[in-house]
């Protein structure tokens, strides 16, 4: 399983790290935290680009120690509207991780590595950042629930295609230039209700990039210190320019997306049962919280048992 759980005694301990800690790897502006978080996407600070252990050399050591089922690898030259997740199926022209990493930058090489944090030398790194996260958050979006890291590796031209993912994100650059690239959650020409709910509810493909919506994207030029937050499942696609890119996405759940994930599923199976229009998640908190309960009370009835150690 991709990411790890945090507990609610693993969150205290966090904000409690954060409060004591004295190295800072994050700067918000205030403003822009308060008003965009979760609502519109915005930039941060960063400065991981100082931080040895996002050099080029220890990542690629890092990509070949990790289990393989760790590093997803491929050439980076795919369209820009290709089916996000069969890009990185078999086959690849038996495009081996050794020879990659030996001719990355001919080959176009994209790496992503999930999950750093399971490295013993990326860990309190990356535990640092999460309890940075974490402080900065806590008065807006208190109580992350889950949270897994990736890093980007790609050589010129490199293209992630259009796709939205099922939680929050903070992307940073921490060598070469990209341009994230993205869409509003909330514009219902980008994103049906039911394409959201079928999206949270793992029913079927992600909804596809049509022609029409490039005219709504809002593209953030990323260089080495920036970062660019994604509101919970916001669109996006991401391009990377002549040089070689190093990015870290830092995606994590809150309690208050775990609601409307569950309120998501909910509206999801009341479709299934032939109830077309369910009242959209998020224009009432009070009868998203009704539905994810509704949800959470349907899955205790078919697991009793796995409700009772839980
Ligand atoms: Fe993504």
């Amino acid at each position: 399983m991709l990411g790890a759980d945090v507990s609610p005694a693993q969150y205290a301990s966090l904000l409690q790290r954060a409060a004591q800690g004295d190295a800072r790897w994050l700067q918000f502006d205030a403003d822009a935290l308060r008003s965009h978080y979760n609502r519109r996407p915005f930039l941060l600070q960063h400065r991981l680009q100082e931080h040895p252990l996002f050099d080029i050399a220890p990542l690629f050591d890092l990509a070949q120690r990790l289990p393989a089922q760790q590093v997803k690898f491929r050439r980076g030259d795919v369209a820009p509207d290709a089916d996000f997740d069969a890009t990185f199926k078999p086959p690849q022209d038996a495009l081996t991780l050794p020879h990659l990493l030996a001719h990355f930058e001919p080959l176009h090489g994209y790496i992503c590595i999930n999950n750093p944090e399971k490295d013993a030398q990326y860990r309190p790194q990356i535990e640092a950042l999460l309890a940075e996260i974490a402080a900065h958050i806590h008065p807006l979006d208190p109580h992350i629930t889950w949270y897994s890291t990736y890093v980007f590796i790609s050589a010129q031209g490199a293209v992630t295609p259009y796709h939205m993912d099922r939680e929050m994100n903070f992307l940073l650059q921490i060598r070469g230039e990209k341009t994230a690239d993205l869409w509003s959650q909330d514009d219902p020409v980008i994103l049906r209700p039911w394409q959201k709910d079928r999206l949270l509810a793992y029913e079927g493909a992600r909804p596809p990039y049509k022609p029409e919506f490039e005219a709504r994207a809002r593209h953030f030029a990323l260089r080495p210190g920036l970062g660019v937050h994604h509101p919970f499942i916001a669109p996006h696609r991401v391009w990377t320019h002549s040089d070689l890119s190093i990015s870290l996405a830092f995606t994590f759940r809150t309690r208050q997306s775990d609601r409307l994930t569950a309120a998501h599923q909910f509206n999801a199976r009341l479709r299934r049962l032939g109830l077309q229009n369910p009242k959209p998640v998020g224009e009432s908190a009070w009868v998203d919280a009704a539905k994810a309960q509704a949800l959470h009370a349907l899955q205790r009835l078919r697991h009793p048992l796995h409700a009772a150690q839980h």
